[in-house]
């Protein structure tokens, strides 16, 4: 890896943003990485604006790599705004974009936050419904992401929380 690549990623990983659980989020998806292990949980909340589902904001806990926190924070800002489809339609490339091309052994690295973001907005795109606020619809109760991780390390059987296991492609890329 670069310097610069890494002095990006040190520089946005001392000051990352919507980093932890979010009360009330409508959506939660988590992933893990075959590739290395490591795991990331993403929240989203939406809004209406002109009629149209917006993604209003987003969070995420990482048991990652500094790379991998440093594009689910820049991808936390990114969607906000967007609709579900077009937050769907970015890749972990397009999140990263800030910090300058990531080398091949890292390039998983955004694809984890790009699988959180994709789970979580497909959990929510099951149950198709409006806009809907913490007040009238229980956040989704999930298992810690420790709970999660030590759940999946020490049982086939699940924790109850949706996991996916990405795996890694390197001939995508
Ligand atoms: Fe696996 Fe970064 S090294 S997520």
């Amino acid at each position: 890896m670069s310097s610069e690549l890494q002095q990006k990623i040190r520089a946005t990983i001392q000051n990352p943003v919507n980093v932890g659980e979010m009360e009330g989020a409508d959506a939660v998806g988590t992933v893990g990485s075959a590739a290395c292990g490591e795991m990331l949980r993403m929240w989203v909340k939406f809004r209406e604006v002109d009629g149209r589902k917006v993604i209003d904001r987003a969070s995420f806990q990482s048991f990652g790599c500094e790379t991998a926190i440093a594009i689910a924070s820049l991808a936390t800002e990114l969607i906000k705004g967007k609709t579900p489809e077009q937050a769907l339609s970015m890749r972990g490339a397009e999140f990263a974009a800030e910090l300058g091309p990531l080398p091949p052994m890292k390039i998983h690295c955004g694809e984890l936050v790009e699988g959180a973001l994709r789970s979580a907005l497909g959990a929510e795109s099951s149950t198709p419904s409006a806009v809907s606020s913490s007040a009238d619809k229980a956040p989704p109760q999930v298992p810690s992401l420790m709970d999660s991780m030590n759940a999946a390390l020490n049982s086939s059987a699940g924790s109850g929380a949706k996991i996916v296991l990405l795996r890694q492609q390197a001939n995508e890329h």
